[in-house]
Order: structure tokens, then C-alpha cells, then sequence
């Protein structure tokens, strides 16, 4: 039997293979480009409220239901955080919590145009009161002492090394925070001296590692931390940066739980170094304190 052959230019083309080296690295550049405009575009600014339940054993009865607003790590740049922080804030009152804890870091490299952040914070308001504590970069621009005069001047408390004891429903309760840790003068013993051990704590402390400092001196029902900001850029799957701040490696995001006391850890609301922020949204908290589980 006789075989024709079919000349080379009128075979049909060859097929290109569908996954060529070439094709995969425009899918990597394009993934890489959209991850990095979402980093810088979307995730600075996609705000999200966390609600979770947070079971306090030492809490009386009549506090079981207790709603705990958290915010934290406003990091105001004058001109750039005024977006989100007033979602923040609006978010923060559409959740009516019984009180509002901000564990620091208000500012992030200049203190000196904190006016329009003070006039957006100062629509906060909860039953039980709105308590603040200064963050390391508060202290590193030596703002302190006037966002504390500038927040006493709109009723919220400002606790540095000191806690304030409140009745809620019939119910003590104690609101304490120290001073920032990195580069500051944090004074736990000062904090909490001659609170009776039979009245919870509700803690503020702005970097979250000295949970384990803290409640060698007594058991904090529950202590709210930011400074991590969840890592800010977390990868999927894969977790958390290699570099976490320091004094926030430890408990990066979320609850935990050691020896009868409990910490929440806020992803917070702004960034420090590079604007950015990917797969960690900025966040409002919701804790409602529960009796028992
Ligand atoms: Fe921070």
C-alpha cells in the first residue's frame, strides 16, 4: 500500500501547549500586580466588625452579656486615616457597645495635627464610658500627654499605669492599663495595686507579649492588646510575616487563654511603615463577656 506524504506547509500547525513557561510567569506578574493594588488600594481600607463571645469565669452573673467595643491603632497620618477612622467610629456606635476600650497607638509619626482625629473620636460614646491607654508610638512622639488632656476634655478616661473601678448593673468592675511597654515605663503592680482580687479586670495594654508580665501580679479577666495589626499582610495559608514588632510575636490576633485570664488581640484599624495591608482586614471588635460558657 502506497503512503502519500502530505507536504510541510500544508501540515496542520502544531498545537501550542496550554501551560507554557511564558503563560505561567504573566499569570504570576498579573496575580502578583493584583495582590500588590489590593494591598495598597483595598485592604487599607475594607473594614471589617469582629464579633465574638469571650467566657470570664470571675464575672458576676449580672455582667454576662457585657459588650466591649474595641479599637485600636488608628495610626492618624494628617490628611490619609480620616476615611477609615470615620467608618470606625460609625461602625463602633451602630453596634451600641456597653463600653469602648482603645488601647493605643492614636498616632503614627507626627502628633501635631491630631485635631481632626480628636473631632472624629469625639463622637464615641457607651453607657459605661470610653477608656484609652498610650500605644508605643504615642509615647515615641511624646503625645501623650495631650491626647490624654484632649480626651479627658471629652469625658473619655485616659489610664497610664492607674485603673478606675465602675459598678455595672450592681456588678464591680475594674477598667486598668499601663503605660506603653516599648520605651516606656510600665508600672503593672502600680496598675492594679489595691484592687480586691474578687473584682474582674478588664485590661488594657497596647503591646500585647506583656500579657505574661501582667497576670503574674493577679488574673486579668480579660486583657485587649493591639500593636501586631494581625501582622498586616499575612499570607494566605501560610499565616503571619517573619517579622512581627517587637513584644507582639508572641500573641499576634484573636483570643487566648493562660492560667484563668484571657487576651483579645485587635488587627486594629490603620498601618505603620507601608501603607499597606493584605488579607488582614482593619477591624472593630465586639467582645460580649460571657459568665460561663
Ligand atoms: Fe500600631
Amino acid at each position: 500500500m502506497e503512503h502519500q506524504q502530505t507536504p510541510a506547509d500544508q501540515q496542520p500547525p502544531a498545537k501550542k501547549p496550554l501551560f507554557t513557561r511564558r503563560r505561567a510567569m504573566g499569570v504570576i506578574a498579573g496575580a502578583s500586580a493584583a495582590c500588590v493594588a489590593d494591598a495598597f488600594l483595598t485592604g487599607t481600607r475594607w473594614l471589617s466588625v469582629t464579633r465574638k463571645d469571650v467566657v470570664c469565669p470571675a464575672m458576676g452573673g449580672s455582667l454576662d452579656g457585657l459588650r466591649v467595643g474595641v479599637m485600636a491603632d488608628i495610626h492618624h497620618r494628617p490628611g490619609k486615616s480620616a476615611g477609615i477612622l470615620q467608618r470606625a467610629v460609625e461602625r463602633m456606635l451602630a453596634e451600641k457597645p456597653d463600653l469602648i476600650l482603645m488601647p493605643g497607638d492614636f498616632i503614627d509619626q507626627d502628633g501635631t495635627d491630631a485635631a481632626p482625629m480628636m473631632r472624629t473620636l469625639s463622637k464615641l460614646q457607651a453607657p459605661h464610658g470610653v477608656f484609652a491607654c498610650m500605644g508605643n508610638h504615642d509615647g515615641w512622639t511624646q503625645s501623650g500627654f495631650k491626647l490624654r488632656s484632649g480626651f479627658e476634655k471629652l469625658g473619655f478616661n485616659f489610664l497610664i499605669n492607674a485603673h478606675t473601678r465602675l459598678s455595672i448593673r450592681g456588678e464591680p468592675l475594674a477598667v486598668a492599663a499601663t503605660d506603653h511597654i516599648w520605651l516606656g515605663h510600665p508600672a503593672p503592680g502600680r496598675t492594679l495595686a489595691g484592687l480586691p482580687a474578687k473584682i474582674p479586670v478588664l485590661g488594657m495594654v497596647h503591646e500585647p507579649d506583656f500579657f505574661d508580665e501582667f497576670i503574674q501580679h493577679r488574673p486579668i479577666s480579660l486583657q485587649v492588646s493591639g500593636h501586631t495589626h494581625g501582622g498586616q499582610c499575612q499570607v494566605p495559608l501560610v499565616g503571619y510575616p517573619p517579622l512581627l514588632p517587637q513584644y507582639g510575636k508572641n500573641y499576634v490576633e484573636g483570643i487566648y487563654e493562660k492560667d484563668n485570664s484571657r487576651i483579645f488581640v485587635t488587627r486594629g484599624i490603620g498601618t505603620s511603615s507601608l501603607p499597606v495591608r493584605f488579607a488582614c482586614r482593619p477591624e472593630v471588635a465586639i467582645l460580649t463577656l460571657r459568665a460561663q460558657g
